[in-house]
């Protein structure tokens, strides 16, 4: 891989953070070493991506116990960062239990490093579970905003999946929603795929519907930002017409989900915080206007899947489907999910 999207620096205790805001363009790699620029790297989108929001705010947990910064202000000010995805609070819950018992910086990088670990160990069985949906031969996938090695520690979830269709010799072309307005299916998916040599084809957020009902596609698969109890799936605002596309063309809808992003607590995806973000996220393309002065915009990051266009929930330990409650419960009780 060319690029780290997260790398730990135990020498000089700095979160070493790809600035994703200059990709595709440049490579560039921001030092931080306080909670606070943490937070800040987090809301800004320096980082972005569930899984590796959660990672990032682990480590921001360690910057904190390094510099002597008192650890429940640093998790509060960490998990405010952004509502929306379960991860930065889960990952921040994780962290809590270690440090209410031990609050040293040794115990809080241990269990850090141990996350990240982890999380390339969840996605590859993501990946390897998700073959046995991915058809032989060839294989035309629907992907929306980025799931790659950008949005966890590596590999990634559903772009993992394309990846490793690619990896494992099916003739693979993924349709790339650009995701607008911060064209993380262009700037970041592309980027990656394009490294990976896996063909793709960029396409505008509105095309989907089109592109399923005139040409082949066997799959979408998504990632996802927050999983409630009742399978509804929060993730990239344009998920949902995606899934509506899919709906009525008859295309198998998959989400790939490692367990840490599926929240039980919240029972269904209306309980689901969407984040709000600057309108001039959607009136800008950096520095030029696309409205004319003085218009508004609505620039809600999120939107909500509803269970019943939903597949499978493609997890570390297999795939869901539903009903949901019931087999989501399952899962977590150690139960398996069946067969696929
Ligand atoms: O606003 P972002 O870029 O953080 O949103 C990212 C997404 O919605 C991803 O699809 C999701 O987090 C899954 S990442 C494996």
């Amino acid at each position: 891989m060319a690029f780290r999207t997260i790398e730990w620096i135990d020498n000089t205790g700095v979160l070493r953070l790809l600035d994703q805001r200059r990709l595709p363009g440049q490579l560039v790699y921001l030092d931080l070493s306080t909670p606070d620029a943490v937070a800040e790297a987090i809301t800004n989108m320096t980082v972005r991506g569930a899984p590796a929001i959660g990672v990032t705010a682990a480590y921001g947990m360690v910057t904190a116990a390094r510099r002597g910064v008192d650890l429940r202000a640093a998790d509060a000010v960490l998990r405010a960062a952004r509502p929306t995805a379960v991860n930065l609070a889960w990952a921040l819950d994780q962290m809590r239990g270690i440090w209410t018992h031990d609050p040293s910086a040794l115990a809080l990088t241990a269990k850090a490093r141990a996350m990240e670990a982890e999380d390339i160990a969840v996605n590859r069985a993501i990946s390897a579970h998700a073959m046995a949906v991915v058809p032989q031969g060839s294989a035309t996938f629907f992907h929306h905003c980025n799931t790659g090695s950008l949005a966890t520690v590596d590999l990634g979830t559903a772009l993992g999946i394309i990846r490793t269709a690619h990896e494992s010799g099916r003739k693979v072309l993924a349709y790339l929603d650009e995701t607008r307005p911060r064209l993380q299916g262009a700037k970041l998916s592309a980027f990656e795929l394009l490294q990976y040599g896996v063909p793709h084809a960029v396409v505008v957020d509105g095309a989907s519907a089109h592109i399923m009902r005139t040409r082949h596609v066997d799959l979408c698969v998504v990632g996802c930002d927050r999983v409630a109890a009742n399978g509804d799936t929060a993730n990239k605002i344009g998920t949902y017409n995606l899934a509506l596309a899919a709906a009525d063309n008859g295309v198998p809808f998959y989400v790939a989900a490692p367990m840490s992003t599926i929240d039980r607590a919240t029972l269904t995806g209306a309980d689901i915080d969407i984040e709000e973000r600057d309108p001039d996220e959607v009136l800008m393309l950096d520095s030029t206007p696309l409205a004319p002065a003085g218009t508004t915009a609505l620039n809600l990051a999120f939107d909500v899947t509803p269970a019943r266009l939903i597949t499978g929930i493609i997890t570390e330990r297999g795939i869901i489907r539903a009903p949901y409650v019931e087999n989501l419960a399952r899962l977590f009780a150690g139960k398996g999910p069946g067969s696929p």
